[in-house]
């Protein structure tokens, strides 16, 4: 067994991601989140920052949305292109959060960060330069949708599992612990047919920020119409004990 700390395991298995998430299951009930998203903003043009292997970006493609889907991870870029590149309507492009290309400048209506992609950019400094890039992104009048963990309803110092999946002979387990707000994401990665059996051990870090940190940063970039809810319908309020909090704001 060998715990891997210099690389992740999106670095390494960028290709194996879609295994590891299910994203052929998830696939069907994430179609009708966006799709809700796209009936209340009406969308001609999404960001999909944090894009990882397309699934997000290709959900907005298909449904007409000219769609961009961003990612720091080149691996993660190099498989939504060969996972969606073939669609009309779409592109990815390796970019950081924190320094998003002048030539995005008030060219989206919308931009998703979505399944806590914001927590990668790793101090409340960083928040405020990635929202002040998505800010300068949108359209006047366009709409940050975000969704991140409310780790504060998580356990401190318990082990909380995620997920179990299994693809051909390979059986993923992800699970995550808090300590303070830090949260860590362990995933195993353990290959049945192997001889002698190969397992290996990944854990992320990531720095957390509490709804106040988050809107009170959004609201010294600016945006306006601040509305908090637990689910990515946006029908259910937010509340303390929520697992998830998505955030919506306009640029004015
Ligand atoms: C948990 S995945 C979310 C993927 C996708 N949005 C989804 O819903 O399945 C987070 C992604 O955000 C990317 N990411 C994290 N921090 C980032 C940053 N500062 N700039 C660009 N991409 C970032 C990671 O590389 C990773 O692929």
């Amino acid at each position: 067994m060998s715990l891997k700390r210099q690389k992740s395991f999106f670095e390494i298995y960028a290709h194996e991601y879609d295994y590891l998430t299910n994203a052929s299951e998830r696939k069907v009930s994430h179609k009708k989140e966006i799709d809700t998203i796209i009936n209340i903003f009406k969308p001609e043009s999404v960001l999909d920052a944090g894009c990882a292997t397309g699934l997000t970006t290709s959900l907005f493609a298909n449904a007409g949305v000219v769609a961009k889907g961003i990612d720091k991870s080149r691996p993660m870029i190099k498989m939504s292109k060969e996972n969606y590149g073939n669609l009309e309507n779409i592109s990815f492009q390796s970019a950081i959060f924190e320094t998003l290309p002048i030539a995005f400048n008030s060219k989206f209506d919308l931009i998703v960060c979505l399944a806590n992609s914001i927590s990668g950019v790793g101090s409340l400094h960083n928040l405020s330069r990635a929202f002040k890039g998505f800010y300068n992104s949108l359209k006047p009048g366009g709409t940050l949708v975000l969704q991140m963990l409310n780790y504060i309803s998580i356990v401190d110092g318990e082990l909380l599992p995620i997920r179990a999946t299994q693809h051909e002979n390979i059986i993923y387990q992800r699970f995550s612990e808090r300590k303070g707000k830090r949260l860590y994401i362990y995933v195993n990665r353990l290959d049945t047919e192997s001889d002698p059996l190969h397992f290996e051990m990944f854990r992320h870090e990531f720095e957390n920020f509490t709804p106040v940190e988050v809107v009170s940063t959004l609201k010294k970039t600016n945006f306006k119409k601040i509305k908090k809810y637990s689910d990515l319908f946006l029908e259910k309020s937010f509340i303390k004990t929520s697992r998830d909090l998505v955030i919506t704001a306009m640029k004015s």
